[in-house]
Parts: C-alpha cells; structure tokens; sequence
C-alpha cells in the first residue's frame, strides 16, 4: 500500500524501477529516466523482503560490415536443420530467443528478451515492421523431421531488419546455451549476411553490450567493425 502511494504522489516522477515481492515482479511504468534518485528514495521506503532494481546505463558498441563477403560455410559440429522465415516458426523464434537470453544481460538490457511472452510479443512486432527483411531472418533447429513444427527443438535465431535503402541491421542473434560453441552463431550470421546483400544491402551493423565478449568476437571474426560506442539505459537486479 505504501509503494502504490508514493506511486500515486509522485507519478511523473516515478522511474521504471522493477519490484518484487515475494518473488512477484510488479512494473512501475515510468514517465521520466533523469532521476534515478527515485528509485533509491523508494527503497527506503520498503522492507528487505523486497528486492529492486537499480538503474544503469549499459556501454554498447554499434558495429558494422560491409558486403559484400564471403564468408566459407562451415558445418557446426552438430546436426542442424536451418529454416529460412517462415509465419509458421514464429513461435519456435521466440523460444530460441527466450533459451538465449534469459540467462544473459542483455536480459538486463532489454527485459522483454529474458522473458518467454516478452519474446512472442518482440517477434510479432518483428515480422509486422515494414522493414523486416525476411531473408536474413533464419532459424536453427535439431530434431528428426524438419517438415513439421511439432518436433523440432528450436536452438538458434537471427531476424533481419532493414534500415536504410541499402543499409540492413541484426536484431537478435541467439544461440541456446547448450548449443554454443559448435559454429550455430557463425553460420547464422553467415545466412543472415547472405540475405541482406540478396536485398541489395552494402553494409550491415548491429548493437552489441561491450561485455559480451563471446558476441564481439564472433562479429569480429565475420568482420564487423566498432564504428560507435553508444548508451542504453537499463536496470540490474539488487538484493
Ligand atoms: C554470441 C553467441 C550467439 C555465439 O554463438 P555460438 O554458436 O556459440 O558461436 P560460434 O560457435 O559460431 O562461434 C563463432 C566464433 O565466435 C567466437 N566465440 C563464440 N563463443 C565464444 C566465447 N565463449 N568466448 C570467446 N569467443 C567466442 C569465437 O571467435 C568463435 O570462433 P571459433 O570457434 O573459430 O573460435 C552465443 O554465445 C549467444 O547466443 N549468446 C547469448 C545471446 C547473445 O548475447 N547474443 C548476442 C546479442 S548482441
């Protein structure tokens, strides 16, 4: 009751700050990011059975390529069927982008990756855009029968979206835990390129925090360059 009255007193101030209680996530919508402070004023106000999150700003760099380039197609060290989009694997795209990110920070940075619903909801606003480009959007997938949806275990994602007449950008590479390491992630860029130059793009980029440095050295290796560093305002979670 408390909480909800300092939301009511203080609404135009009150920052996105995440709430639980009892394990139950509750979101403060937030009207302005410039005060952070408010998110520290309104811990005082709760008992420790409550945990918050703290607001912070993530370091992330936009990379780039420029196609086109030939990267040699490696088989992963593991059986994978790779789906190009389809409406129909929608829904197994926001499973591997759930598998994918839940665990990581970007789940921090983007809250809606680190939850399964927030995934179906990011890829149905995905393939609605006008500029989502098909061709660069693929799924990985193991299991016996790549003809029906039923079976598969979806293990890998990449979406495509243009942003520019001849400018494409990565949304969301993901690659399940369990399956890393075996050259999933570089064959989906692989495919992911191929697409976008296939619509006439030049160049390519796409966001990535600067402590991921498993990603950053996968962009490396496929030939991305850091061509801005940039700021994303996000919350981590505090005991
Ligand atoms: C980043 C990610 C997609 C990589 O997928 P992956 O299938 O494990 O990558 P690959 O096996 O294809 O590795 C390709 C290259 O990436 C680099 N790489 C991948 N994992 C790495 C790690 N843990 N440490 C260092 N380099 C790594 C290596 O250069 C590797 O080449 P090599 O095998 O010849 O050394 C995967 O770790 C992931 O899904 N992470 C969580 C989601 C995420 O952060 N996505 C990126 C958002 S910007």
């Amino acid at each position: 009751m408390m909480l909800l009255s300092i939301v009511r007193v203080f609404p135009h101030l009150v920052s996105r700050a995440r709430f639980g209680f009892g394990g139950v996530p509750i979101l403060i919508r937030r009207t302005r990011w410039e005060e952070p402070w408010v998110e520290r004023e309104l811990a005082k106000y709760v008992s420790g059975a409550i945990w918050m999150s703290m607001s912070v700003f993530f370091k992330r760099f936009r990379m780039q390529v420029e196609l086109p380039r030939v990267l040699p197609e490696r088989s992963p060290d593991t059986i994978v069927h790779w789906h190009p989009w389809h409406s129909k694997w929608c829904g197994l795209h926001a499973l591997a982008k759930w598998e994918s990110f839940r665990w990581e920070m970007d789940g921090n940075v983007f809250p809606c990756l680190a939850d399964r619903e927030g995934c179906r909801q990011l890829m149905r606003d995905i393939v609605a855009k006008l500029n989502f480009v098909p061709e660069a959007t693929w799924l990985a997938t193991t299991g016996e029968d790549p003809s029906g949806p039923t079976t598969l275990n979806p293990i890998g994602t990449i979406q495509g979206l243009r942003t520019g007449p001849v400018h494409g950008a990565i949304q969301n590479i993901g690659v399940a835990p369990k399956w890393r390491g075996k050259g999933i992630g570089r064959e989906l860029i692989r495919r992911a390129l191929i697409g976008f130059q296939e619509t006439g793009c030049k160049t390519v980029s796409l966001e990535v925090t600067v402590h991921n440095l498993a990603a950053i050295r996968l962009y490396q290796s496929v030939g991305f360059i850091n061509k801005e560093t940039v700021f994303k305002y996000g919350f981590v979670p505090v005991q």
